[in-house]
């Protein structure tokens, strides 16, 4: 039995174009995954897949249905069996069916009713609503219902010790969703969500570090922030509301408008860092390159640049000299569907 583990991993606050990247890695990379894993949060992601031309939001199904690949949301993530359901029906509306493919870890926690409707009631963080956090307070206060207590779930079940650990290979991609901007312990606290969208995250899905391979940093070439807390700066020249404009920045789980910023280079580097990154993508260059200004922060310093080029030099100068990866494992990207 052997396993090789490759992650997916967000440095921002989400909406960076993970969706796009695990998307492109568990299919047209033909790198012959058996699995794709989710390994954290629940249906407040949003991760937008265009998939033979059409588009897909997805919230909680991993990326692997799309290609016929075994898909499963993990013990990490926690599971509201209604939403579910539904996103099953929208996906097979679009022609992506989920028959045997799509399982749910039985000890993944489950979002009950009370939880959404409490969730609904958030004013402070500016939540997704969609009952995150306390169904994962109910999972550490040992109240929570797991995935195993529901019937409608049965159907799903899966064990994952059984499933990585009793003797086939398996080559496994874990999707993740949120960002390190948003991880509970490393976030910018109380404005985070309630799960780990890192690579310890991933560990706790039953996964060991022996068999983890290659970790897909993404980020955006600016960055934007869904929630209630004040993070985008005085926009002198409107040059923010071009971008949210020209890059579609409204929430794909709640269509509300995401707060610009540029790109924190210093948030990059300490998430690249202690997620251990081999692989970083920058998406939406061509967004920055529409806009025609190109800024980013250094150690709380704001600094242009004359051209597109001049800024990826930079980047990739203190990227890869602070994180030891190597320049030709950085990729700059373009919206929506190539990498
Ligand atoms: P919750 O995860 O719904 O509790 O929301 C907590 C914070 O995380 C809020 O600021 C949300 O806007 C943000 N958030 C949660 N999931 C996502 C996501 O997938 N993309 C972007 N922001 C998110
Ligand atoms: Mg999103």
């Amino acid at each position: 039995m052997s396993m090789r583990l490759d992650i997916t991993v967000d440095l921002q606050f989400g909406d960076s174009g993970k969706g796009k990247v695990t998307h492109y890695l568990a299919g047209d990379a033909g790198r012959g995954y058996t699995h794709v894993v989710r390994y954290n949060g629940g249906n407040n992601a949003g991760h937008t897949i265009y998939h033979n031309g059409k588009k897909f939001i997805t919230h909680l199904i991993p990326a692997g249905v799309f290609y016929g690949v075994k898909s499963i949301i993990g013990p990490g993530c926690v599971v509201d069996p209604n939403a579910l359901e539904q996103e099953i029906r929208e996906l097979e509306e679009g022609g992506v069916s989920v028959e045997g493919l799509l399982y749910v870890a039985r000890n993944a926690h489950v979002i009950e009713p009370k939880h959404i409707e409490e969730d609904g009631r958030d004013v402070k963080i500016g939540t997704t609503k969609r009952g995150i956090g306390p169904a994962y307070r109910d999972k550490y206060a040992r109240v929570g219902k797991r995935a195993e207590d529901v019937p409608e779930m049965e159907r799903f079940l899966i064990d994952m010790y059984e499933e990585f650990y009793s003797g086939d290979d398996s080559v496994v991609l874990a999707e993740g969703a949120q960002g390190f901007g948003l991880d509970i312990v490393w976030g910018d606290y109380p404005y985070v969500t309630s799960s780990h969208p890192t690579v310890a995250g991933v560990l706790i899905n039953g996964f060991s570090w022996k068999d983890i391979n290659e970790v897909w940093g993404i980020a955006k070439i600016y960055e934007t922030y869904v929630g209630a807390k004040e993070f985008e700066p005085e926009d002198e020249g409107g040059v923010f509301d071009k971008i949210r404009e020209l890059g579609q920045e409204y929430g794909a789980t709640t269509g509300r408008p995401r707060q610009c910023n540029w790109l924190n280079i210093d948030r990059v580097v300490t998430g690249a860092r202690m997620n251990g990154i081999t692989h970083l993508v920058f998406n939406k260059v061509d967004i920055l390159d529409e806009v025609g200004v190109w800024k980013l922060w250094d150690g709380g310093e704001l600094k242009e640049f004359a051209s597109s080029d001049d800024m990826k030099e930079y980047v990739l100068d203190r990227v890869c000299g602070l994180c030891g990866i190597p320049r030709e494992n950085v990729v700059f990207s373009g919206h929506p569907d190539r990498l």
